[in-house]
């Protein structure tokens, strides 16, 4: 029993195959392998859906870190936070996510990267239930770190798995499927809120509504938990448990027995050439993808993109909108992110990781700016949507999912689990460290003289020229390679 079954879940002519053999392509990379006869061949079908129940977790992602836009005010005045304790609850779990995360690289090297994901819906409704019905704000503050540490290890386990399980002509679309995932959450959450908020009057959501906000997360958290027990363990951390078996059976399902086969040689050869020690990612040859890794993920966040994911109604408030038009403006913004997502699905395995990540870089610097000017020049308000959303979809299509992409793929399996959490690390660290100081520029009066708002936004357009310079020099592309191809272009063999 390997686990899910595609053909029992759906009928294989139902419109949903169709959509995802859309998604897939028409075939996974296998073009040079012809099956015999006899020999079954793999189904796209079902490595679609396990990267789907595993994408949950991307939602989950979402959905937890955008929820408190919704609910932060009420949570303000039911508790009488001063400005210190609120940024404490917005941001706590943050905190929560750096922990997640290095508890799920040591984790999932050990116990394999389905328990994680496992342990990770159980923390999420964990969360859920506890962050719904807190006496009072540390309780509500435990429980959030929690629905945090539950991030951060979906935050990483999520497209580590996928990557794991999807054959290379299609890997970089699975993993985008978990960034399309992550932001489809954001954007349900907010109408989640939206939704719950006009059940009563402002007494009513300053008492309970706030607490439905963050219970509807126990929904999604439910089915990632159900559906999680249904799909197989990683093959390649199968074979590094010389459970070699399982994994063929697993490769095969995926991608027919020949494939399988040739696969499974590829992972063991990959297996036996590396040392498993962490400390062989500081060695000369191998130190240079732990800085790409690193400095790719520090870039997707200093890039400013959760300035605008945290504080967009704010932003346009400071820059002429009214309350209503923000909110609704923010609506759009989540919906361009969505959109320009699925072109990244549809582009990153065609274009390639580079190219994405060039382009993208580019049009975000130019947006941003263009948005300083506007800011500097006090120019209408329809100005400053035009250049957030054309930065928001230059992001979508690439910095948002490739750089995901780009670190489930390029650290040797072994240690694939420890060195993701390092470089993951630094992305939540570097996000806190953006979410925390943007508010502090952005009211700064001495700042507000000179620069009318302008000042952050050239900040975080100075570093989208150092992402494009550093992509340019340092980062090789990896489209269409198996994952023991990429090893090898660093691991030298003797
Ligand atoms: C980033 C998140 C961000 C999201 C927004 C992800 O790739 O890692 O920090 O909130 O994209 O779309």
């Amino acid at each position: 029993m390997i686990g899910l079954n595609s053909g029992c879940i759906l009928g294989e002519h139902s419109s949903v195959i169709w959509f995802l053999r859309g998604v897939c392509g028409q075939n996974m990379g296998y073009t040079t392998v012809t099956e015999p006869m006899n020999e079954p061949t793999g189904s796209m079908v079902y490595v679609v859906l396990v990267c789907v129940v595993a994408a949950l977790g991307g939602l989950l992602f979402g959905y937890d870190t955008a929820v408190i836009s919704g609910a932060i005010g009420f949570l303000q005045t039911r508790f009488n936070l001063d400005p210190a304790w609120t940024g404490w609850a917005a941001s706590c779990a943050l905190i929560g996510c750096i922990i997640g995360v290095s508890i799920a690289g040591i984790l999932s090297d050990r116990l394999g990267r389905k328990k994680v994901l496992i342990l990770s819906a159980v923390f999420f409704l964990v969360s859920a239930v506890g962050t719904a019905l807190p006496r009072n704000i540390t309780e509500f503050i435990i429980f959030r770190m929690i629905g945090g540490v539950g991030v951060g290890a979906a935050s990483m386990i999520s497209p580590l798995y996928i990557a794991e399980i999807s054959p290379a002509g299609i890997r970089g679309r699975m993993v985008t499927v978990n960034q399309f995932a992550i932001v489809s959450g954001i954007l349900v959450v907010y109408f989640v809120n939206f939704f719950i908020a006009g059940q009563g009057t402002e007494l009513w959501n300053v008492q309970i509504g706030w607490r439905w906000m963050f219970g509807s997360e126990a929904l999604p958290a439910l089915l990632l938990l159900f559906l999680l027990f249904r799909v197989p363990e990683s093959p390649r951390w199968l074979t590094k448990q010389q459970r070699a078996d399982e994994a063929l059976a697993v490769l095969s399902r995926a991608g027919g027995t020949r494939h399988a086969r040739q696969e499974l040689a590829a992972i063991e050869d990959a297996i036996a050439h590396e040392s498993g020690s962490i400390a062989q990612l500081f060695r000369p040859g191998l130190r240079i993808v732990l800085v790409i890794g690193v400095t790719l993920a520090v870039l997707q966040q200093v890039t400013g993109i959760n300035v605008f994911m945290y504080y967009a109604p704010e932003i346009f408030k400071k820059l002429g909108s009214g309350i209503n038009s923000a909110l609704f403006q923010t609506v759009v913004v989540g919906s361009v992110n969505l959109t320009f997502t699925v072109v990244a699905l549809w582009t990153v395995d065609r274009l390639g990781r580079k190219p994405l990540m060039i382009i993208g870089s580019t049009g975000m610097g130019i947006s941003l700016l263009a948005l300083g000017l506007a800011a500097f020049f006090q120019k209408a308000e329809l100005w400053v949507l035009i250049f957030v959303l054309g930065y928001i979809a230059c992001f979508a299509l690439s910095l948002g999912p490739v750089v995901w992409v780009v670190l489930a793929e390029i650290f040797p399996t072994r240690i694939r689990g420890r060195a993701m959490a390092i470089a993951i690390v630094c992305l939540w660290a570097a996000n806190f460290v953006i979410s925390q100081t943007f508010p502090m520029m952005n009211e700064n009066q001495w700042l507000i003289e000179r620069f009318h708002h302008g000042f952050p936004f050239w900040i975080y357009s100075a570093l989208c020229v150092v992402t494009v310079v550093f992509v340019w020099l340092f980062v090789p592309e990896t489209k269409r390679k198996t994952l023991e191809e990429i090893e090898k272009m660093w691991i030298p063999r003797r």
